[in-house]
């Protein structure tokens, strides 16, 4: 049988939060399987949308790569590597923009949130971000591509380009699937759970860095915003109640009702202790494997690199079709 592809990417701005992990690098993990063969990548080019510092950037894509190799990439299996490695991706991107419409873009809610919030830096690769996207996914063929909720619409865009561009060119690319898990495909802020956990938000308090320490992760969930009803239960507009036990039952694996049942006749101390302690059993092994990777320095650079020779294989294959499709070759 032939395997799955999976492909999926992340951007190096700033430290992952737990909404990351549990939206989209545990998915990440978990499809590594005998059946799926998985490309990750740091999507490096994605960050430059916003305004940048070039020591960060260089720093926080290394970065990036050995947290996800210690949230459980196996590089052995996966190939793991970054984004602008692999030049194929910006030339399939040039083909992509000329099958897409404006008008599509101008749907997209990320560009309009993303614009609202960088108002003095409207540029053209955030309205074209998407169209990147969709080359970096179909660039690999891949059938699904894990991801949180606010990703969907990007991959529903990939699917009508990867759809439109083989009913007027032949078939060509493969339509992709976004996968996304049954709790925490959105993640919301402690403290302002109406809105989604960011690793940009300005408010430290506001989420759970991967690289939190236990002290911090237990002081952050009890400033978690809640409300002032008397029972914990998951209920229409109960955003911060509803948030903690989404997380408590990402980390534990229970389901809704056990975990409602878990807190019967408690109060928000007792959930918000039980959802940090399961927290950081988590992502505490996540922690210690990461500073090991970060600092066997050639290791991390020796993955890298052959991460994105094997990426560039498959890559170069598709692209040349495409070209040949269009009439380019
Ligand atoms: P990025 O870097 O914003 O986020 C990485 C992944 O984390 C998920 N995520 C969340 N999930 C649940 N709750 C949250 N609060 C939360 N915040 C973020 C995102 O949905 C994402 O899956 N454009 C992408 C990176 C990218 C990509 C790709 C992804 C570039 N090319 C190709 C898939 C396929 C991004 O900015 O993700």
């Amino acid at each position: 049988m032939e395997k799955k592809i999976i492909l999926s990417g992340i951007k190096p701005t700033g430290i992952p939060t737990l909404g990351n992990y549990i939206g989209a690098l545990r998915n990440w993990r978990l499809m590594q399987q005998d059946d799926n063969y998985c490309y990750y990548m740091v999507a490096d080019l994605h960050a430059l949308t916003v305004r940048n510092v070039p020591e960060e950037l260089r720093q926080q894509t290394r970065s990036m790569a050995a947290l996800l190799m210690a949230c459980g990439i196996d590089p052995e299996r996966s190939p793991l590597f970054i984004q602008s490695h692999v030049h194929q991706h910006a030339e399939l991107s040039w083909l992509l923009g000329c099958t897409t419409y404006m008008g599509e873009l101008n749907r997209m809610t990320q560009f309009k949130d993303k614009s609202a919030k960088h108002a003095d830096n409207i540029n053209a690769g955030l309205y074209t971000y998407p169209v990147l996207m969709a080359a970096d996914i179909l660039i690999y063929g891949a059938h699904q591509v894990p991801v949180g909720d606010d990703q969907k619409q990007h991959v529903e865009l990939a699917r009508n380009i990867a759809i439109r561009f083989n009913n007027a060119f032949g078939e060509t690319f493969v339509v992709p699937e976004p996968v996304m898990p049954k709790f925490g495909a959105r993640i919301m802020g402690l403290q302002d759970p109406e809105h989604k956990m960011s690793k940009t938000d300005t408010n430290p308090n506001g989420y759970i860095s991967l690289l939190d320490d236990p002290a911090v992760i237990t002081k952050k969930f009890k400033k978690a915003v809640t409300d002032c009803e008397p029972t914990i239960a998951y209920a229409e507009g109960r955003y911060g109640c509803n948030n903690l036990l989404t997380i408590y039952c990402a980390c534990t694996g229970k389901t809704m009702d056990e975990a409602v049942k878990d807190f019967e006749g408690c109060g928000y101390g007792r959930l918000k202790g039980a959802v940090a302690e399961a927290v950081i059993a988590e992502i505490e092994p996540v922690q210690r494997e990461y500073r090991r990777i970060l600092d066997d320095r050639e290791y991390l650079d020796g993955v890298l690199k052959k991460g994105a020779e094997q990426a560039a294989e498959r890559a170069q294959k598709t692209l040349d079709l495409a070209f040949s499709r269009v009439g380019l070759r």
